[in-house]
């Protein structure tokens, strides 16, 4: 805890993904508002964090200068102009992690000076509002203790896996981009109510927070998804009938095509 009370953090960028993870690990009250700085080339997005007690700046070097742990958060095609000009001032007691999604740790560590402590994390949108999914994957200079850090620093923006980088494309596929196939169901369970004669306003309502309480119940209550498939399943009841109708229209399997094909579109994309 003294650890993260102690630590520097700064944000390369003042996006939607650093204000998620900020406003996250600021939750805690471990992490110290004044000990935190971003920067942006404009400051559209500065009010949020200095609503927080963030301090703000246009510069990225006094990011890395100001800070230990820095956090790349601009979109994958700013990465190597961003390294290039802050590279200079990282030295081996720095942690960077980047969130752009495709570039490799290969890549990072080419833009940087050697040996240094690298890391990837691949957050997912409802880290907007601290329910995100995250895998942390450590490059070469990264330690196991530097893994357990984060972890305990981001676990307040929702889950934190760390695993192998070879699993932050499937990572993508399954929560990045599976956040949309969630959104897909939910306009499909609305849409048939809607077709049973409720109104679309009070059908979306009631499909949100049914997924919302199934998501619930599946993370909480430590059981497989079949096995709580099963408990709602009553022999010759209405929902035996409507899963029979969700099998034959192939839902299983679509979605497995999806996480596949996602994941197969972010290996392509990093290998750009
Ligand atoms: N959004 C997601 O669901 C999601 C999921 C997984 C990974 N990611 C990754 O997270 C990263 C950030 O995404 P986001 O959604 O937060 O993007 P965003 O909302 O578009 O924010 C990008 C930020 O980068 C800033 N920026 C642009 N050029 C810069 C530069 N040269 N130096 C410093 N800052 C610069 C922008 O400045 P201004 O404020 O001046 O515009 C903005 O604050 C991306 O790499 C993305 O791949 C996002």
């Amino acid at each position: 805890m003294d650890e993260l009370h102690q630590l520097k953090i700064g944000f390369i960028g003042a996006g939607n993904m650093a204000f998620g993870i900020a406003q996250g690990i600021l939750k805690s009250d471990e992490v110290v508002p004044s000990n935190v700085i971003v920067s942006a080339p404009s400051k559209n997005n500065f009010p949020r964090f200095q609503v927080m007690g963030v301090a703000v700046t246009h510069s990225n070097e006094e990011v890395v200068q100001r800070s230990r742990l820095v956090f790349l958060a601009v979109k994958p095609h700013f990465v190597s102009t961003v390294l290039n000009s802050v590279s200079k001032h990282v030295t081996p007691q720095h942690i960077l992690v980047s969130m752009a999604a495709g570039i490799t740790l290969e890549t990072l560590e080419q833009l940087l000076p050697g040996g240094l402590c690298v890391m990837r994390m691949m957050p997912n949108l409802p880290c907007m509002l601290q329910e995100g999914a995250m895998l942390l994957a450590c490059g070469a200079g990264a330690s196991q203790e530097t893994g357990a850090l984060l972890k305990n620093l981001l676990s307040p923006c929702g889950l934190v896996e760390v695993g192998p980088e070879a699993w932050i494309d499937a990572h993508t596929g399954l929560s990045g981009s599976g956040v949309a196939f969630v959104y897909v169901f939910a306009e499909a369970l609305a849409d048939g109510a809607v077709k049973m004669g409720m109104p679309c306003a009070l059908a979306q309502r009631i499909a949100a927070q049914t997924i919302l309480g199934a998501g619930l119940l599946l993370r909480d209550a430590g059981k497989h998804p079949a096995q709580l498939r099963a408990e709602v399943c009553t022999p010759g009841g209405t929902t035996a009938y409507g899963l029979h109708a969700l099998e034959k229209g192939g839902l299983r399997a679509a979605t497995v095509d999806a996480v596949e094909a996602a994941t197969e579109r972010a290996r392509e994309l990093g290998r750009k």
